[in-house]
């Protein structure tokens, strides 16, 4: 089954207005016809900013979300409040809010509830450590990590989530698994899926790959069996390199 091809950026805590500003008038020059699904996730101040500026299918996706909608919860941001700047993509469980805010699968799965409660799509990353790839212990902690995270979702909901693999050894490494171990492994969790929800669940849920990916890998990357997508940091700043993407991506869909 044919699902859809994501190019994803994750600027983290890059770009002040006057960056963000920049690079969308240089990002807008070039006029995308494409079926990719494309877009970028600015710090949380500039969402709106972002959502004034992007043009056509542009997606603007915020970098986390809380758990909770409102309330008592000092320095979050809700799904609620998401919606009212046409936000409609948060990344959740990213091994840097894992790492620095305390984030973990429970929490991760509380996120994803409130997300699709409140009608946004969560971009659930998932990974290994080096020490556990280096142990072969990747698809243990997949597993243990999906089945977490889709604790008390139904499989209706299931359908509405993106997943991307993160190795965190790749993150801003310049290191990659091989393309075979990008494949296999994306492959391996959408056999998760299918063993949590079923065949139709796990066809249909776009599974993506992000780690070090850059104008020189990602087609190759992309082209994978099992890989519906990339998330890119680093590579994401810059607008030549991210329409250099999602063009070469585009020349090889049309010849397909
Ligand atoms: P990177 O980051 O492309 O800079 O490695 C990816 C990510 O953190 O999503």
């Amino acid at each position: 089954m044919s699902r859809k091809k994501y190019v994803l950026g994750n600027w983290k805590l890059n770009k002040n207005l006057d960056e963000v500003t920049k690079f969308f008038s240089t990002f807008n020059k070039t006029k995308l016809n494409t079926k990719i699904v494309y877009g970028f996730a600015p710090v949380g101040l500039y969402l709106q900013t972002a959502s004034k500026l992007k043009k056509g299918n542009c997606l603007v996706i915020a970098q986390d979300v809380s758990e909770q909608i409102e309330g008592s919860y000092t320095g979050q941001v809700s799904c609620k409040q998401l919606k009212d700047f046409k936000v409609k993509h948060a990344i959740v469980g990213h091994s840097e809010t894992r790492k620095f805010l305390g984030c973990d699968d429970k929490v991760v799965n509380a996120k994803v509830t409130a997300c699709l409660n409140n009608g946004i799509t969560p971009i659930i990353c998932i990974g290994e450590s080096l020490q556990q790839y280096k142990a072969k212990l990747t698809k243990k902690v997949l597993t243990k990590q999906i089945n977490t995270i889709f604790k008390g979702i139904n499989a209706n909901n299931a359908t509405k989530c993106i997943i991307a693999y993160e190795p965190l050894w790749a993150i801003g490494t310049g290191l990659t698994p091989t393309t075979k171990e990008i494949s296999n492994l994306c492959g391996y969790i959408r056999k998760v899926i299918k063993q949590l929800f079923n065949t139709n669940i796990a066809n249909k849920l776009p599974i993506l790959y992000g780690g070090s990916v850059n104008d020189n890998n990602a087609l190759n990357i992309i082209k994978l069996n099992d890989v519906d997508g990339l998330l890119i940091g680093g590579a994401s700043l810059c607008p030549a390199k991210m329409i250099k993407i999602i063009k070469n991506i585009d020349i090889w869909l049309t010849k397909k």
